[in-house]
Order: structure tokens, then sequence, then C-alpha cells
């Protein structure tokens, strides 16, 4: 409760802050998710705030052929399946090295034409194939990230978002989001990113957006003033 968030707590840096928020959420909590039964530590997937934030750029119909990169039990994939199902976004492509049972019964349920799922590593896949939209959370190691950014920019890829590119205070081997922000920084893009910690949620660990285009930027700014009033 927000209530209960120590004076000293509010001045602390990041990292002491997040390390305050695990501590008031240990496990096995499990926050309420429609739909599905989604299995194992909730910490593994995006927050339902960020899968809105996700969705609504999908929703905005200006994004034909989509990739989520790291799909894990399909719970942000969710936001591209309803973009295909709303007719939003033609092609929807997964890619994991990891197909889980659970992604399966996802796609079974909404058994929709259109979805590509590539199993396989997201360096193979963006070496040959380019997207409109890419979501990146997969492997979250700064060699693989790093790539990916190449990867993206080489192609001129139109907008990105990529999940925990402010989590590398409290976990350093997962730095590699942090570098392919950067990397879209350098690179010119229109960049946002939502890092505010929340009571209850684990929002901190960051979401982040980058567009090549303003109109494409702009999408991403009208659907982050939703969901980061
Ligand atoms: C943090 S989970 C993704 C969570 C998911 N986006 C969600 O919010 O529900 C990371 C996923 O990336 C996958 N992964 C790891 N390395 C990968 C790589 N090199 N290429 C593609 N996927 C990878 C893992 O198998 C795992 O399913």
């Amino acid at each position: 409760m927000l209530e209960d968030f120590p004076e000293k707590l509010a001045r602390a840096n990041r990292v002491e802050q997040m390390a305050w928020v695990a501590k008031q959420h240990p496990l096995p909590e499990q926050p309420a998710r429609s739909l599905f039964d989604w299995p194992g530590d909730p910490r593994w997937y995006i927050d339902q705030r960020h899968r809105d934030w996700l969705q609504g750029v999908l929703m905005s119909g200006r994004f034909r052929r989509v990739l989520e990169i790291g799909c894990f039990h399909g719970y942000s994939t969710v936001a591209f399946l309803e973009a295909l199902k709303a007719g939003a976004v033609d092609e929807v492509h997964l890619c994991d090295t990891t197909i889980t049972e659970q992604l399966e019964r996802v796609l079974t349920h909404y058994n929709l034409p259109g979805v590509v799922v590539h199993h396989c590593r997201s360096v193979e896949l963006l070496a040959r194939e380019s997207f409109d939209f890419v979501f990146v959370d997969g492997d979250h190691g700064a060699e693989t990230c790093k790539e990916e950014a190449r990867l993206l920019i080489a192609a001129q890829a139109r907008v990105v978002m990529a999940h925990d590119t402010s989590v590398a205070p409290l976990f350093p081997l997962c730095d590699g989001p942090q570098h392919l922000k950067q990397a879209f920084q350098a690179a010119g893009y229109g960049c946002l990113e939502d890092a505010v910690l929340r009571e209850g949620e684990h929002t901190e660990r960051g979401m982040f957006f980058a567009a090549a285009v303003r109109e494409d930027y702009e999408i991403g700014l009208e659907q982050f003033r939703f969901i980061a009033p």
C-alpha cells in the first residue's frame, strides 16, 4: 500500500526501491489475469499495464506484419492475437527458443489464421526477415540484445517495443535490454519508456517504445498517455 511506502524509501535509489517492492510481494502471488490460469512466477510476464500499451499500439492498424520475440506462456502474445482477431494486423509472427504448452493452449484458444511460429533464436529470424513492428522480450543478455538492435536498426524497423529496459540495476545479468534502448536512442528514434515504481506492479522494470517516424511515435505517445496518465 502506498500509505505504507516509507518516506525514506521514496527518496531511496531505484535498487533499494525495487528490493522493497519485491519484499512486499513475495511469491506465490498470482495477479488475477483474465482468460487463462497463467502458470508460474508472474514476474516473468509483462505487467498488464504494459500489455495494454502494446495492444493499444497494435490496434492502431498502422502495422500489418508484426513480431513478438519471447512469448513464454503467451501472456504478452494475447495483445498480438487480439489485434489479429480485430483485423488490426494481418500477420503475427512469434519467435521463441522454447514453445510452451501454455502458449500452444493460447494459440488453440484463438485459432486464428495469420499466426506463424518461429521456433528459433531471435537473431536468426531477424537476419532473414523484416517486420513493421517488433516487441523484444527474449534473451536478456547483452550480446543478444545488442545484435537484435543492430539487425533491427539495419532493417530500418519502424517501431520496436522492448521489456525490462530499466531492470539492470537490480539484475546486472539482464543488462541487454538497456543496451538495446541505448542503441535506438543513439540511432535517432523517437523514444518513450514507462519505468515507474508502482505499488503492486513491477512496471519499474521498464517498457520501452521506439519509432522511426513521427506518425508512429504519436501512436505510441497517445497510448502511453492512457497507461501512464
Ligand atoms: C521473460 S520471457 C517472455 C515473457 C513474455 N513476453 C510475457 O510477457 O508473457 C522470455 C522468453 O524468451 C525466450 N527466449 C530466450 N532466449 C531467446 C532467444 N534468443 N530468441 C527467442 N526467444 C528467446 C524464452 O524461452 C522465454 O520464453
